[in-house]
């Protein structure tokens, strides 16, 4: 009894209406269980916090379950195995997961987990650019927008381009040659995609919010060719506005809209502008498309090896600020990847 190891969870405590408050968060602490056979046990290090765990915390039909109320929530997560009973898993080495949001978790058998490397890259860097976040910007970028190489003369216009995703999207199209503008929520991230991530263009959407359209209409005198879409609302009717014929525009995520009380929205007035001008709209979920992940690895290794792809962290320390650092995310209060260190 006396060596019963404690741990921490966050719960979903009640679901959210707008932007998540601290409320709808709970720490709890739970008994740990010790692992039996052909099981192990993970202590977390870090964890990702995600836009769209938001949507996992309504209760709707998705291709994701909902989180449960006063259950642990889920996420990205990388830990080390601090006892094991699987002979395929040795202490010391360190697993990404699925099992975020808590100190503590046991593995079953080892199938739920990748093990990583740590002589390899910092790990919390497989949460971030080398891992699903780094692969949604690739696969949207290449995969669903059709960019390929020598991309001299296109335009790519990318929103929330300082965010994780929205950073590794700016510079994969700057690597294939393209002319990249990125919108952004103030003049310390303007300056950051404009010096460290070598973008061609940036403006802060919020001074005149209204006028996204016609910033892009001036800073894209020729059209857009490819828009990639992280917010939705008003940067797609924008982007519509002023895309090329025959342009893609990539659907990544609408983070404007997922606090809106009538989720999905209906909004985008000019959608009829996506005949006239004969674009092709995609939406994609990153988790479609695993069977990229060694080309991925490759070519966004060799591209940071090469100092071609730059990226910022934003660290929220404690698994108690987790709820904060999911906020953030719909606050634009940080920049890059977010991560908690546990
Ligand atoms: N399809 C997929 O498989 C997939 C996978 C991963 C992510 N996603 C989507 O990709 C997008 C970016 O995700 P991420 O993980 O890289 O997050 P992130 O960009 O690091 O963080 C979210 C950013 O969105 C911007 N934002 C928040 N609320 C906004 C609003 N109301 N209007 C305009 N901008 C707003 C903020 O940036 P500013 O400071 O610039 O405003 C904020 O920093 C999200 O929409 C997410 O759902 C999709």
């Amino acid at each position: 009894m006396g060596n019963e190891r404690i741990g921490h969870e966050i719960h979903l405590k009640e679901r959210p209406v707008g932007i998540p408050t601290e409320n709808s968060f709970e720490l709890v602490s739970v008994s740990v269980p010790n692992p039996k056979e052909a099981q192990f046990l993970v202590r977390n290090v870090w964890m990702s916090v995600d836009p769209y765990m938001r949507g996992r915390m309504r209760e709707a039909k998705s291709y994701l379950p909902s989180f449960q109320l006063n259950k642990p929530l889920e996420g990205d997560c990388v830990g080390q195995i601090i006892e094991s009973k699987n002979n395929r898993f040795k202490v010391g080495e360190y697993v990404l997961s699925n099992f975020g949001w808590r100190e503590y978790w046991i593995s079953t058998d080892g199938n739920d987990v990748t093990k990583i490397d740590a002589k390899e890259a910092p790990i919390q860097r497989y949460l971030g650019v080398l891992g699903r976040t780094g692969l949604t910007a690739y696969v949207g970028l290449l995969k669903i927008g059709e960019l390929k190489g020598g991309g001299g003369n296109k335009t790519v216009f990318v929103s929330a381009a300082s965010g994780a995703v929205g950073s590794v999207a700016c510079q994969i199209a700057k690597i294939k040659g393209c002319h990249v503008v990125g919108s952004t929520s103030s003049l310390e991230k303007v300056k950051w995609l404009l010096d460290e991530a070598g973008i061609d263009y940036a403006f802060n959407y919020k001074v005149g919010e209204d006028n996204i359209s016609s910033e892009l209409r001036r800073v894209c005198p020729n059209g857009i060719d490819i828009y990639f879409d992280n917010v939705g609302g008003r940067h797609l009717e924008a982007a519509l506005d002023n895309m090329k014929v025959f342009g893609r525009i990539v659907l990544c995520g609408m983070i404007s809209q997922y606090n809106v009380d009538t989720f999905p929205s209906t909004r985008t007035y000019n959608l009829f502008l996506a005949i006239r001008n004969r674009l092709k709209i995609q939406g994609f979920i990153v988790r479609d498309h695993y069977d990229i992940l060694t080309e991925f690895c490759t070519n966004m290794s060799k591209w940071i090896s090469e100092g071609k792809i730059k990226w910022e962290e934003t660290v929220f320390e404690g698994l108690e600020n987790a709820s904060k650092a999911f906020i953030a995310l719909f606050k634009g209060e940080k920049m890059g990847k977010t991560l908690v260190k546990i």
